[in-house]
């Protein structure tokens, strides 16, 4: 049985894709098998799957998983950064469809039933709105880890968040798991990261969450790893990057 995470957060640009691809990374790097699943139409983190390998045009991605024209199994690509269910831009026009359409939110869920055994975890990477890949993320998850911005703004909107995984809860997957909020492209040197990152905890308590005690900093390796479609692990293992989502994963772990 795998371990299913869906990284999560309606909101844009709070590092789900990288935190997702590294979280798959550093499991894959201490020896675990790992499969990736980018339900982001955006296809962000297939774009660093293709870079890492030459793939031919036309194989099958989440696109035929979602329309039942595949087995899972054939859909997945085995690349040097690990196996992968590819995004796919298709997908885009298809939201409202698996939204109103009856079992649209569990499409997912159902296939994975079909390689839960080949894996010990399972990574799914959501795009930035409630909708039904989202949906399909948190209700194939056995938990939810919860990237999140040391801003005001990005703070406010954790409680609809909490809302969403609670109702997917009470709508038939009693033991979704909250592992956590992590705080990422945090600036200990600005003052408002400095006072997020105190106060969360508390806020943490308050709305039933746990934080994370690792904050991913800002750095430069990250993002150039990823840009480059390289292991952040593999080219740049002395990174501060490194470092904070070795201590994340290994944080996780304990949680999970
Ligand atoms: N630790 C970090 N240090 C510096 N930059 C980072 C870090 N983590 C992520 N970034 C950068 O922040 C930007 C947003 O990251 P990412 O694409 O992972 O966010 P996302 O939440 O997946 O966005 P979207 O909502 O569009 O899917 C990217 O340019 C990424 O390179
Ligand atoms: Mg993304």
């Amino acid at each position: 049985m795998s371990t299913k995470i869906a990284i999560t957060n309606a909101k844009g640009g709070v590092a789900k894709t990288t935190t997702a691809l590294n979280i798959a990374d550093a499991l894959m790097y201490i020896g675990y098998k790992v499969l990736f699943i980018d339900l982001d139409p955006q296809a962000n983190s297939t774009s660093v799957y293709e870079g890492t390998t030459l793939r031919s045009e036309g194989e099958k991605t989440l696109f035929d998983v979602m329309e039942g024209t595949s087995n899972i199994k054939d859909c997945i690509q085995h690349t040097e950064f690990g196996d992968i269910v590819a995004g796919d831009s298709r997908l885009a026009e298809k939201d409202a469809e698996y939204q109103v359409k009856i079992g649209g939110n569990k499409i997912l869920k159902k296939s994975l039933k079909e390689v839960d055994k080949d894996y010990d975890f399972i990574i799914m990477d959501t795009p930035p709105n409630i909708g039904a890949f989202m949906q399909n993320a948190i209700y194939a998850a056995d938990g939810c880890l919860c990237p999140v911005l040391p801003k005001k703004f990005a703070i406010d909107g954790l409680g609809q968040l909490l809302d969403t995984i609670d109702s997917i809860r009470d709508d038939g997957n009693e033991k979704l798991k909250i592992y956590g909020i992590v705080l990422t492209i945090y600036d200990k040197r600005n003052a408002q990261d400095r006072d997020i990152k105190e106060q969360l905890p508390e806020l943490g308590e308050n709305l039933g969450f746990h934080v994370f005690n690792t904050e991913i900093r800002t750095c430069q390796d990250v993002e150039k790893a990823l840009a480059e479609c390289k292991s952040l692990f593999r080219t740049k293992g002395n990174s501060n990057g490194a470092a904070d989502y070795v201590g994340l994963v290994k944080e996780l772990l304990e949680v999970i």
